[in-house]
């Protein structure tokens, strides 16, 4: 069965979103180079790759279908921040929004009844909680570490050790 050309547009847009968090925490990447972060830095160009798997798995999935790929233009990132804290709300709150638009797509996959695509979503539906766990993780501790440059220096060696998100 052809991928449902409304299905299809919103997978296309996804790929979209998912490329804007991946240029996002590239942008986040950078701001911590800048602080002398390089654990955060670390951390967050890791999690800038693993959106752009994301992204290719819903392109594979398009093409595997026989839909038809379109790519557009990615928004410039925000690239200065106010603090360690500000950038973890801000990606806590990216994540919470990718999650919005999986669960929007999902409705719409289950309204014209793609089964496949629901099924393709299920992983991403199941990522989802594991990212917004995982941020909420890393934003309670630099809400913990506040300001203190000590303290920040601790978790960034934990962030490096963790390696890539
Ligand atoms: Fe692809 Fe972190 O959501």
């Amino acid at each position: 069965m052809n991928l449902h050309q409304k299905v299809a547009e919103a997978l296309n847009k996804q790929i979209n979103n998912e490329l804007h968090a991946s240029y996002t925490y590239l942008a986040m990447a950078a701001y911590f180079e800048g602080q002398d972060l390089p654990g955060f830095a670390s951390w967050f160009r890791g999690h800038s790759a693993e959106e752009g798997t994301h992204a290719m798995r819903i392109f594979d999935f398009i093409a595997k279908r026989g839909g038809r790929i379109e790519l557009e233009g990615i928004n410039k990132p925000q690239t200065d921040y106010a603090s360690p804290v500000d950038v973890l709300e801000q990606s806590l709150a990216q994540e919470k929004t990718v999650t919005g638009q999986i669960n929007a797509l999902f409705e719409l996959a289950h309204e014209v009844k793609e089964y496949s695509t629901q099924n393709m979503l299920n992983w991403f539906l199941a990522e989802q909680i594991e990212e917004e766990d995982l941020f909420s993780t890393i934003l309670d501790k630099a809400r913990a570490a506040s300001d203190d440059r000590w303290n920040l220096l601790l978790l960034d060696k934990e962030l490096a050790q963790r390696g890539e998100a």
